[in-house]
């Protein structure tokens, strides 16, 4: 019995912002952002381009591949913390976008791991009633969180979305597990303040406004640690062999903390997909946009081995094994 994608889609900005357009932004260059992170551009979200419509065009193409119509979708999950709006949720904008009439839909916030998360939760909805077809996204447009004078992290992120449609299928196939962790311990290093949550006076001075704050070093450091933890006990959990997988998708921090995962791991590059080079870190999108391409690629064939992995502000972190 498996909770199976049936379709997969991405949507990314039309916009492409360059290292070069940086580098008229803040004191950085090409070079210096080629080589501590990978990444050559990033798409940046403009009018008309909020979450949820990144989301949507994402879902009509993950629905179109898995050639379900939108009143069969009974629950939408939204991996976000980048919403136009806090309330209502992106989900809600997304199911009012597709005319999903039959579905609820909700937000879940675990930062660059909303999505592994999302698709752990999605498939237990799907395993607890076998008639649910769910779609899960990943969307985001942190381009409009991002403090654009500071070059620890402006050059890092990038806005798009990613979905899957997800049903019950008398299979082998499907999401077979997930290990996931949080250490809120540890959510200074890595932040993003919202709207001042008490209300001390009617107008707050120093509120730090919306933006991401990281201490890069610390989080590259942990970053690495825990995929690898969390990677390891899966496999063990799952009695499973690495040189079984057939194919990884990690989270796209990073080019260097990815090769450092993976040669602690010793996989293969070949049996990696990265796309970090294109569109940067994009959160809670990176791996159903990576997903996609990989699909529509031809990089998974039926039966397939995939692990994926993620790590992101909380700390959140963790790995999922499915067979394709
Ligand atoms: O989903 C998880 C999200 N977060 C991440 O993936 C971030 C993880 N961290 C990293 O990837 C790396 O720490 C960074 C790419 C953010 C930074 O690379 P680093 O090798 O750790 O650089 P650093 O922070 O140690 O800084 C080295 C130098 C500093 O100058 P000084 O103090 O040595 O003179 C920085 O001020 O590089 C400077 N620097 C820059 N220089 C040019 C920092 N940002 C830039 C920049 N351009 N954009």
């Amino acid at each position: 019995m498996g909770a199976v994608i049936l379709g997969t889609g991405s949507c990314l900005p039309e916009r492409i912002l360059s290292n070069h357009d940086l580098e008229k932004l803040v004191d950085t260059s090409d070079e210096w952002i080629r080589s501590r992170t990978g990444i050559s551009e990033r798409r940046i979200s403009g009018e008309g381009e909020e979450a949820y419509r990144l989301a949507t065009t994402a879902a009509r193409n993950a629905m179109e591949m898995a050639g379900v119509e939108p009143s069969e979708i009974d629950l939408i999950i939204v991996a976000t913390m980048s919403s136009h709006m806090t309330m209502p949720s992106c989900a809600c904008f997304v199911q009012n976008e597709l005319g999903a009439d039959n579905a609820f839909a909700y937000d879940l916030n675990a930062a660059c791991s909303g999505f592994l998360y999302s698709l752990d939760t999605a498939s237990k909805h799907v395993l607890c009633d076998q008639e649910k077809t769910v779609l899960v996204i990943g969307a985001e447009t942190l381009s409009s969180r991002i403090n654009w004078k500071d070059r620890n992290t402006c050059i890092l992120f990038g806005d798009g979305a990613g979905a899957v449609v997800m049903r019950y299928a008398d299979t082998i196939r499907g999401v077979l597990a997930s290990q996931l962790f949080s250490d809120g311990a540890l959510w200074k290093l890595l932040h993003m303040h919202a709207a001042p949550s008490c209300n001390p006076a009617i107008d707050p001075p120093g509120n730090p406004g919306s933006h991401i704050l990281m201490e890069g070093r610390d989080v590259f450091k942990y970053a690495v640690k825990a995929m690898e933890s969390a990677v390891l006990q899966l496999l063990e959990k799952e009695n499973i062999n690495l040189d079984d997988i057939d194919l990884v998708i990690p989270h796209q921090a990073n080019i260097r903390i990815l090769n450092k995962l993976l040669s602690r791991l010793g996989v293969k590059q070949e049996k990696v997909f990265i796309n970090v080079q294109k569109y940067g870190n994009t959160s809670a999108a990176s791996i159903p946009i990576a997903l996609d391409e990989a699909n529509r690629e031809g990089r998974l064939g039926e039966g397939d081995l995939l692990l994926i992995c993620s790590f992101g502000g909380g700390f959140t972190w963790g790995a999922g094994l499915l067979r394709w």
